[in-house]
């Protein structure tokens, strides 16, 4: 998983590279490096951030060029093994994406020709084999070629000595094609290029393109020309800029009553009227399948689609679902990911597909890799979320689960004209009581800080509120290092409660509603052992002072969908705490926005 970028214009190709690739960032920052077409290829890198990779680069001429910043999966990250790679004649250099499942057994072969290999990277050998058919001088030719000896995934972008033209190719991991005036670029996610252009062409599996600073061709992996007409991308520089937040996820956070509004828009209102997501087949049972924080929304949509829609759904990890035995029954499929580029999701998608099951995939990037896998597609509409943390994009995801249940609970007659009515209502009123919680964001930042130094965090909640402690948990372990556990409150009697101390702070998500008692008790539980107790509770809670020493107090909703406003509450206690830690927020160590591996 990493980021690459292309250039091909009459500019300076090095600062509009440097720049893409800060935008980059998110996919990947343990190396960087970049290559630009002058009297050679001249290439720089380093280990290390880009910030690192600035410091020392020598002034490059040139107009053409290539840059990658890398997250690594197949050599340590070191400058050795940083992108752009070459051939042992220095013709070419090549960036990528993905990896080569086969080098191994290219890389014998190439050094049993005499080819020396620089690095562990297996990038490596497709740069040899570029140059060992590049003999004609027909750089895309001879990467269509080297491609045919490759198996795996792979976004490769390649220049070659004397050329002024980038090459790239695409299987599996995500391209587009941004056109300019006398310029045009490349790069892993549209965001890179927004700065320069919001005319964008997305890149096919199996597509190779040519790209000059006025020409830019594709084909087919048969070598047929692509006619493709560019999409405006509506999303502004801005969209996708830190709009003066100190990090991309707290304004991601903030974001969160626009991107419910957003994802609402047009889609309900009339029955007739409304955005149908699913053809005319009636589903008894329901299958949702994602990863992270999306298979938490997943498990949220458990109990959202068997309320509304009376229909059973289950929820699976991407990667296990892959694997398990297909189910007697057809179930239609929900795959749900932000990125739409998440590989496990991705397989996951086709393995469906091939067991025969209707798919529909809920998910926030336009044109990505996971919407030419499915029957359908229900985009979140949360814009550009930059922060690792998933933030709105888990909110807008739970949107599109409502959506989703209430047109299965259309379909299924089970929910009836009113009660459709009665939710919809309700989910109007989400960005008021989304905004509501943001007012308190300095209240949760305060009690945070209390607990910044803890070790160990529990999160518990019953019933739909559960898997909000889930998510909570993920959170925040992701981004402020804290080792959170995500419980069932009535879980914990069953072997953590050995863990609890006056050291373990628990979060507790304490609804008025069937479950408030049992959650009492559960809370009593805890404080017996002295952990303390960090309520999140409804502001007409009168009792709740008794036993939680600190509470954040959020705006009574019905259960059903106070999922919403409880995890905007937990992603600020999150961001605040890994606030007062000194935690690199939008870049936690070891983990990467997109993940394009098995
Ligand atoms: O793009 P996806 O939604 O498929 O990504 C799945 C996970 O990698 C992702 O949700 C991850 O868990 C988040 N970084 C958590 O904040």
């Amino acid at each position: 998983m990493c980021g690459i970028v292309g250039y091909a214009g009459d500019k300076k190709a090095q600062p509009i590279l440097v720049d893409c690739l800060k935008r980059l960032e998110y996919r990947g920052y343990d190396s960087a490096g970049l290559a630009v077409v002058n009297d050679g290829v001249q290439v720089y890198k380093s280990e290390g951030e880009i910030t690192a990779l600035e410091t020392g680069m020598p002034s490059m001429e040139g107009t053409v060029g290539i840059a990658h910043t890398r997250w690594a999966t197949q050599g340590k990250p070191t400058a050795e093994n940083a992108h752009p790679l070459q051939g042992c004649g220095g013709k070419v250099a090549v960036v990528h994406n993905g990896i080569i499942s086969n080098f191994m057994e290219l890389k014998e072969s190439l050094t049993s020709e005499g080819h020396e290999f620089s690095s562990e990277t297996d990038t490596e050998v497709f740069a040899h084999l570029v140059e060992a058919e590049y003999e004609d001088g027909d750089l895309l030719e001879a990467v269509r070629r080297a491609l045919k000896r490759v198996d795996g995934t792979y976004a490769f972008a390649v220049v070659a000595r004397g050329r002024d033209e980038v090459v790239a190719a695409r299987n599996e991991s995500p391209l587009v094609i941004g056109l300019g005036d006398g310029e045009n670029f490349l790069a892993s996610d549209v965001t890179a290029l927004l700065k320069y252009t919001n005319r964008m062409v997305h890149v096919m599996d199996g597509e190779v393109v040519r790209l000059t600073k006025d020409s830019v061709s594709i084909v087919n992996a048969e070598g047929a020309p692509v006619v493709r007409a560019p999409e405006r991308i509506a999303w502004s520089l801005e969209d996708a800029e830190k709009g003066g937040y100190p990090h991309f996820m707290l304004k991601e956070i903030f974001e969160q009553p626009a991107a419910i509004h957003d994802s609402l828009l047009g889609r309900i209102g009339t029955v007739e009227g409304d955005e149908s997501f699913l053809d005319d087949s009636s589903f008894s049972s329901v299958k949702i399948v994602a990863c992270g924080t999306s298979y938490n929304a997943g498990l949220v949509g458990k109990y959202i689609i068997e309320e509304l829609a009376g229909i059973p759904a289950t929820v699976q990890i991407s990667s296990e679902y892959r694997y398990s035995a297909a189910a007697r029954e057809n179930p239609l499929v929900v795959l749900v990911t932000q990125s739409g580029e998440t590989l496990d999701t991705i397989a996951a998608a086709r393995e469906a597909r091939k067991r025969g099951n209707h798919t529909v995939a809920i998910v926030n990037v336009t044109g990505s890799a996971i919407t030419r896998e499915v029957d359908h597609v229900i985009y979140t509409r949360a814009g550009p979320e930059i922060g690792v943390a998933a933030t709105k994009t888990f909110v807008t995801q739970l949107i599109a689960l409502y959506l989703l249940a209430i047109e299965l609970g259309s379909k299924s007659r089970t929910l009836t004209a009113q009660a459709r009515r009665s939710v919809v209502g309700q989910l109007r009123n989400l960005p008021r009581a989304v905004q509501d919680v943001l007012n308190q964001a300095e209240t949760i930042e305060a009690i945070a800080d209390k607990y910044r130094d803890a070790r160990d965090m529990f999160f518990i909640g019953r019933n739909i509120h559960y898997p909000i402690a889930m998510e909570a948990a993920l959170k925040t372990k992701e981004i402020s290092y804290i080792h959170g556990e995500g419980y069932p409150a009535g879980e914990l009697k069953h072997g953590p409660l050995a863990l609890l101390s006056k050291d373990t702070p628990v979060v507790a998500i304490v609804s008025r509603d069937h479950t408030y008692e049992k959650m009492i008790g559960n809370i009593s539980e805890v404080s017996a052992r002295s952990s303390p107790v960090v309520a999140v509770a409804n502001d007409d809670d009168t009792e709740i002072g008794k036993f939680a020493d600190e509470i954040i107090y959020l705006r009574r909703i019905p259960s059903l969908f106070s999922p919403v406003p409880v995890i905007v509450a937990l992603q600020l206690w999150a961001y605040y705490l890994a606030k007062a830690r000194g935690c690199p927020i939008d870049k936690p160590r070891n983990i990467a926005k997109t993940v394009t591996v098995e």
